[in-house]
């Protein structure tokens, strides 16, 4: 009898030790880059590498961008006669692990992507039935990310599903993030902060300022769409765990203004920054706007706040955020169709957090302006403040008190 007892208290905690995501990890958004929105399945090992290798010269590396993820497209049609995933030879020759050793000796991290199905959305082999295997065999290349995706999953439920690889993840012993991305079509925010690091909040981004491209029973998502998508959200987001608004379309076909609103907003609502854009080939302003360090800064803000809107007057979108040592970031978006004159009086705006508690009244508390993506000083919030916003532009703001 007590033999029985010890037995399934061991079998209890041993239970209990594996049914928990890796720990410490992602304890700001992640940032990186995605093969996704450029590339679909068109990828291989001479491309990867060319990216590595852009992501140390253009300085993105060092800005933190720090993983580097394989999307769809990068496995042979079917496994191996073990049950193993492998890469396509062709677009692999050299194969997984050698390309993980690559990006790694890059200083760079390395991501891969696979599915709750039986195939993945463009018909790879999926993880159904293989996540122990699957998981061991990514552990075994050195990878530090997965992607998991929710493509032919009929009858199954989320939640399990990504409970069911968040273990065999962390049952090989290596610290892997994990992704989520059902689209948000189970409320993963609700569930997702005990399995996985980041969950995505919608369909499949797309390169334009604020449309829908319908699919048939799917749709692609403009940036705006996708940021007035979800509402309440905000309070599931914290260290190690994230509303993911999607890979980022910065540089890809919008201006330079809706560029630098998109890096802005996706910064202050804390998403995880995952570049889309093919950066060996960037303009010198977007690799600018990407390695901004104070937008960034605002992004990996320690406290981990997920901003929100704080009003939206003459269709200056105005998005807020507080962050460590009471400092607070502000993004104010044009969406006119023509240049805005912005005369912001501090003292008719005071600001508050009521989530988390924060809240700044100008009477009192005057703050110093820091221009981000200038990088310059704007005085301080004594008087108005005045600024010439592009058309789709943001003007981005960190303030100090004094
Ligand atoms: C889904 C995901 C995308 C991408 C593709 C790959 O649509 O949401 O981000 O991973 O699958 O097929």
């Amino acid at each position: 009898m007590k033999k029985l007892l010890v037995l399934s208290l061991l079998v209890l905690s041993i239970s209990i030790a594996e049914s928990q995501k890796s720990e410490n990890l992602a304890l700001t958004p992640p940032m990186g880059w995605n093969s996704w929105n450029t590339f679909g399945c068109d990828i291989n090992e001479e491309l990867i590498k060319g990216i590595a290798d852009a992501m140390v010269d253009n300085g993105l590396r060092d800005a933190g961008y720090e993983y580097l993820v394989l999307d769809d497209g990068w496995m042979a049609m079917e496994r191996d006669e073990n049950g193993r995933l492998y890469g396509d030879p062709v677009k692999f020759p050299s194969g997984m692990k050698a390309l993980g050793d690559y990006i790694h000796s890059k200083g760079l991290k390395f991501g891969i992507y696979n599915c709750a199905g039986f195939k993945t959305c463009a018909g790879y082999p999926g993880s159904r039935g293989y996540e122990y295997i699957d998981a061991q065999t990514y552990a075994d290349w050195g990878v530090d990310f997965l992607k998991y995706d929710w493509c032919n999953t009929e009858k199954l439920k989320a939640e399990g599903a990504y409970m069911t690889m968040r273990d065999a993840l962390y049952a090989t012993g290596r610290p892997i993030v994990f992704s989520i991305c059902e689209w948000g079509d189970s409320d993963p925010w609700k569930w997702g902060k005990e399995i996985g690091h980041l969950w995505r909040v919608s369909g499949d981004i797309i390169n334009c300022w604020d449309c829908e491209v319908g699919h048939g029973s799917w749709s692609s998502w403009g940036i705006w769409k996708i940021i007035n998508m979800r509402k309440d959200i905000r309070k599931y987001a914290g260290p190690g765990h994230w509303n993911d608004l999607d890979m980022m379309e910065v540089g890809n076909d919008l201006t330079d203004a809706q560029n630098r609103s998109h890096f802005a907003m996706w910064s202050i609502l804390a998403s995880p920054l995952i570049m889309g854009n093919d950066i060996r080939e960037a303009s010198a302003e977007t690799n600018k706007t990407l390695s901004n360090k104070g937008v960034i800064a605002v992004n990996q803000d320690k406290l981990g706040i997920q901003g929100f809107r704080f009003s939206n007057e003459d269709n200056i979108e105005t998005w807020i955020k507080p962050l460590a040592n009471d400092d607070w970031a502000i993004v104010f978006v044009n969406l006119n169709e023509e240049d805005f004159e912005l005369k912001w009086d501090w003292l008719k705006h005071d600001m508050g957090d009521d989530i988390n508690n924060k809240s700044i009244d100008f009477k009192n508390d005057i703050c110093e302006i820091k221009d981000l993506f200038n990088n310059k000083n704007l005085g301080d919030t004594s008087k108005p403040l005045k600024a010439k916003i592009g058309v789709n532009d943001a003007l981005m703001i960190r303030i100090t008190k004094k």
